[in-house]
């Protein structure tokens, strides 16, 4: 583990640890505030972010924008990050292989930003970060509480494209997180 950012950074710079690097354009760390409250986990870097090297910045992203906006948090004040920082091709979901060579850089991520609530983006980040055994549909809405972190798995922003009635629960959802974080920040007063 790295104590910090520049450290982390540069460890990743060239990175090979997995299959993904050969046909990348760019390595999409995360983005953000380095202090936040909050962390956001995608799945992977799609075609945008892969020519950008920067997450959520294409579809999905311009729908996470907008429900930072509709809960009146901005962009900044998050960190952004995925599981695998390196586009898996045609957007195919990460393999484990590629996920597990990759989590060293997320956990690393995490404890340099030390959030008090991380929303998991889809079943890829629920499974990779809580554990095989959790499925997105019946986990989504519901906290766990994991070493003083608070989880929120909820629907990937890309399953609100295909599906409206998603979009409903998608926000319940993110709702629940701004409340959390009112809280949160309440009890630190
Ligand atoms: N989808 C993700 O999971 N992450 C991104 O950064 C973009 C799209």
């Amino acid at each position: 583990m790295y104590e910090t950012w520049e450290e982390l950074e540069n460890s990743i710079k060239d990175c090979r640890k997995c299959k993904l690097c050969p046909t990348r354009h760019n390595i999409v760390f995360g983005e953000g505030n380095k202090q936040a409250d909050i962390m956001f986990i995608g799945e992977g870097p799609g075609a945008d972010e892969d020519s950008q090297g920067l997450p959520f910045v294409g579809k999905a992203g311009q729908l996470m924008n907008k429900a930072y906006q509709g809960l009146g948090i901005k962009r900044e004040e998050v960190y952004i990050t995925n599981i695998v920082k390196c586009r898996p091709p045609s957007n195919r979901v990460p393999e484990e292989d590629e996920a597990r060579a990759c989590l060293d850089y997320l956990r690393n991520q995490v404890i340099l930003v030390k959030p008090k609530i991380i929303v998991l983006l889809g079943s890829t980040a629920l499974k990779n970060i809580l554990g095989k055994e959790y499925g997105i549909t019946s986990a989504r809405g519901k906290w766990i509480e994991q070493k003083g972190i608070h989880y929120m798995p909820t629907w990937h922003p890309a399953a609100l494209l295909r599906d409206e009635n998603k979009k409903i629960e998608f926000w319940k959802d993110l709702k629940e997180v701004v409340n959390k974080y009112e809280e949160i920040k309440s009890q630190n007063k």
